[in-house]
């Protein structure tokens, strides 16, 4: 297992809110929002499954994690298949850390390399199709807007011809009355288990966080999502689950 320290740049906001409490405890998560999991899993799952067009036995894969976090997603990724070779890449040394803990059993592999660093800032000092998967789980809906934009763009240059993104995220319904009544319904599983632990800080730092998500510079909606995919050259562009405000989207870069 290598780790590669690439310069720190943009987004500040994003770094701060896993560098906190929130990425102290992130397994808490799975309590608040069991939703999660079940998308990071699907990830894996989709990988599982995909041809590789044109790939040649005894390749590795290539694929760049966006976001890694604590490892839920990069584990699906590296269950998925043995032909694969991962860079997680995540902005918060904390939980870069626990990653590492996490997925310890990976180390002498040679599959798995950590990457610190601002996901733009390193997905820009790629070199254009030399990527086979870009996959995510729960680290889009971080993003502010424009940022999202931008990386989705640069994702797609990197990625080779026939190559894919696949991410399992929040997506935010169309329907914002819908979203609305969603959110409430998360919030109140926040209280009751937060009440239940008795843990009145974390209430407060994931429901703060929940607000940020939803802010209209943040917010990731479902069909907008799928409209850049595709304005940036995308096709097909699938979804493959939708759960209330989640959802797993696959992007194929057409093939050249
Ligand atoms: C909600 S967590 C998801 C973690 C993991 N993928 C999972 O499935 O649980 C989002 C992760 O994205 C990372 N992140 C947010 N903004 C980032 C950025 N600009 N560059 C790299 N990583 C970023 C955060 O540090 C955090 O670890």
């Amino acid at each position: 297992m290598a780790t590669v320290d690439v310069k720190r740049t943009a987004d500040p906001a994003s770094e701060q809110a896993f560098s906190g409490p929130i990425g102290a405890e992130y397994e808490m998560l799975k309590l608040i929002c069991p939703a999660a999991a079940d998308m990071s899993r699907q990830v894996g799952a989709f990988l599982a499954g995909w041809q590789c067009p044109g790939s040649g036995a005894g390749r590795r894969l290539k694929v760049l994690e966006i976001g890694c976090g604590t490892g839920i997603t990069t584990a699906g990724l590296l269950q998925a298949r043995a032909d694969i070779e991962i860079m997680a890449v995540d902005i918060a040394a904390p939980m870069l850390a626990q990653a590492k803990a996490n997925l310890a059993a990976w180390n002498d592999t040679g599959r798995l390399h950590f990457v610190e660093s601002d996901a733009l800032s390193f997905v820009k000092g790629l070199a254009s199709n030399s990527v086979d998967v870009v996959a995510s789980g729960y680290a889009f809906h971080n993003f502010l807007d424009d940022y999202r934009c931008q990386i989705v763009r640069e994702i797609h240059r990197v990625l080779r011809p026939g190559g894919v993104l696949i991410n399992g995220d929040r997506y935010a319904l169309d329907d914002t009355v819908e979203q609305t009544r969603v959110i409430q319904e998360e919030l109140r599983q926040y209280f009751r288990v937060f009440a239940e632990l008795n843990r009145p800080d974390l209430l407060e730092d994931w429901t703060l966080h929940l607000f940020s998500d939803e802010a209209p510079e943040h917010v990731m909606r479902l069909e907008p999502a799928l409209t850049l995919y595709r304005d940036v050259g995308f096709d097909p562009v699938r979804v493959h689950e939708r759960y209330r405000n989640n959802a797993v989207v696959s992007a194929e870069k057409p093939q050249a």
